[in-house]
């Protein structure tokens, strides 16, 4: 990845200061005659977004304005320096101040430095940040990587994403840091007792697999990851209308993050037991493919009656927690792109997040809250459970009523949770549908900050 960082040349670098719409007069008021009537003439006021190199006297660019939001705005947009890459000329630049919260200036520098540039030539002009010296950059750009990691795998469409290659996007990561790797592919997965992977996955020429490695001193407390990998979701026999299938490359959006937060956590080298686990199929349409009220059997006992193909990503995920939780974890963590619901009640950006412990909850909070990686808390809430009963099965996979389908969701999920001490759940979105400061259109890096700060507070 092309780093958005320059380390030199500290002096050369141009300086930029962050305006508010309240600071603009002050700020005006320092700079030179000529200054002053140049932004005047550029009509610049301090406005949120507004960029304004200003001139030296040999037309070179002495300095830039860059208008930020009043934190007191409900409009407040903590990444607005996100912007900055995709509106400055090329060059060498440093923040003049110190009076915002600069490093989330700079880390939204960097993940607003991202372009996916797989299949074209980005002819992105070269903006390079000299990081102000009290920030820890090893730091910022071990995010901003993990989250290029997540947004590239996205991003990959669906014919250059497959299982196979999700599983080699994994083993590329799990070598890089010495981590024990294994798959369990095809029909080895029904050998294996991953019933409803295989059912999810078998429609597709290209197979299903469960990803599985193992990083860390066995000695210190077990985390596990575990990822919803549906590299493209037709939504199976139950078929997506062409609008609502359009992104579904982006159905492995769990996965990514999964993999994001697990490099983070590798690089930084936290003293846990790191276990992922990740999924990845195809949900196809084909003459094999599983139907509305086949019921299967699952991993960890319990007969799933498919009330819907459309609701594979729960499948897949029941019986990789299952597996998760026969080691009892300490800390069960899964991210998946699970339920247009989420997106409804929630929109793109906020992904609900589920657990049945209140301290965790409190503590997921305020880390998403300090690294500007929001989620929000939504209930298992138990009445709702009876809604998944089968009459002919032990559990349905999608509620008939259509009510809550976020949480019912959840509550399948944890149905699969017994043994491991926490679970967490993250119904994510995976995908900025228009781009926003630090947050370029496409597949995003969801909750997977949040979490790194939450577990190398835990384990660091
Ligand atoms: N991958 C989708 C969820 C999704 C859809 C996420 C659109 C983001 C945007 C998931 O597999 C799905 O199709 N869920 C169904 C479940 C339903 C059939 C119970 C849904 O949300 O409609
Ligand atoms: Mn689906
Ligand atoms: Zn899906």
């Amino acid at each position: 990845m092309h780093s958005a960082f320059e380390t030199e040349a500290i002096e050369a670098a141009i300086p930029i200061t962050l305006v508010t719409k309240a600071s603009w007069e002050a700020i005006r008021a320092d700079l030179s005659a000529t200054a002053q009537q140049f932004a005047r003439a550029s009509n610049f006021t301090g406005k949120a977004g507004h960029c304004l190199p200003l001139p030296a006297a040999d037309g070179t660019i002495a300095q830039v304005l860059f208008g930020v939001d009043d934190p007191a705005s409900c409009r407040h947009d903590r990444f607005r320096a996100g912007q900055l890459p995709g509106l400055l000329p090329p060059g060498v630049y440093r923040f003049a101040d110190t009076s915002h919260d600069m490093r989330l200036a700079v880390l939204a520098f960097a993940l607003g430095s991202y372009r996916f540039g797989r299949y074209r030539t980005i002819d992105a002009a070269n903006v390079r940040l000299v990081p102000p010296a009290d920030v820890d950059i090893a730091a910022i750009s071990r995010m901003a990587e993990a989250a290029a990691l997540a947004r590239d795998l996205i991003n990959t469409p669906a014919n250059d994403m497959g299982p196979e290659d999700l599983e080699q996007a994994a083993r590329t990561l799990a070598e890089r840091f010495g981590a024990r790797f294994s798959s369990i592919v095809g029909d080895d997965l029904k050998r294996q007792n991953f019933p409803l992977i295989h059912a999810v996955g078998m429609a597709s020429t290209r197979a299903p697999r469960l990803i599985d490695f193992t990083w860390g001193n066995p000695a210190h407390p077990k985390v596990t990851l575990v990822g919803k990998g549906v590299c493209f979701d037709t939504g199976g026999v139950d078929l997506k209308p062409a609008s609502g299938m359009l992104i579904m490359k982006k159905d492995m959006g769990g996965a990514a993050n999964v993999l994001a937060l697990a490099q983070m956590i590798m690089d930084a080298g936290l003293r846990i037991r790191l276990r992922v686990l990740i999924p990845a199929v195809e949900n196809s349409v084909a003459g094999n493919a599983f139907r509305p009220l086949d019921i299967f059997p699952s991993r960890k006992g319990p007969t799933v009656e498919i009330g819907n193909t459309d609701a594979e990503g729960r499948l897949v995920l029941a019986d990789a927690l299952a597996l998760a939780d026969e080691e009892s974890p300490d800390l069960l963590i899964d991210l998946g792109t699970l339920t247009g619901a989420a997106r409804v009640a929630l929109g793109p950006d906020l992904p609900p997040f589920y657990t049945g412990d209140d301290a965790l909850a409190a503590e997921v909070a305020r880390c998403a809250a300090e690294e500007n990686d929001p989620v929000w808390r939504m209930p298992l809430w138990g009445p709702y459970d009876a809604w998944l009963d089968s009459k002919v099965g032990n559990i349905n996979n999608a509620p008939s009523n259509g009510f809550a389908g976020s949480i019912t969701c959840a509550l399948f999920l944890q149905r699969f949770v017994e043994r491991a001490s926490n679970w967490l759940h993250f119904d994510i979105y995976g995908w900025t549908p228009t781009a926003k400061p630090g947050r370029p259109e496409g597949g995003e890096c969801q909750a997977a900050r949040a979490l790194y700060r939450l577990l190398s507070q835990r384990y660091g």
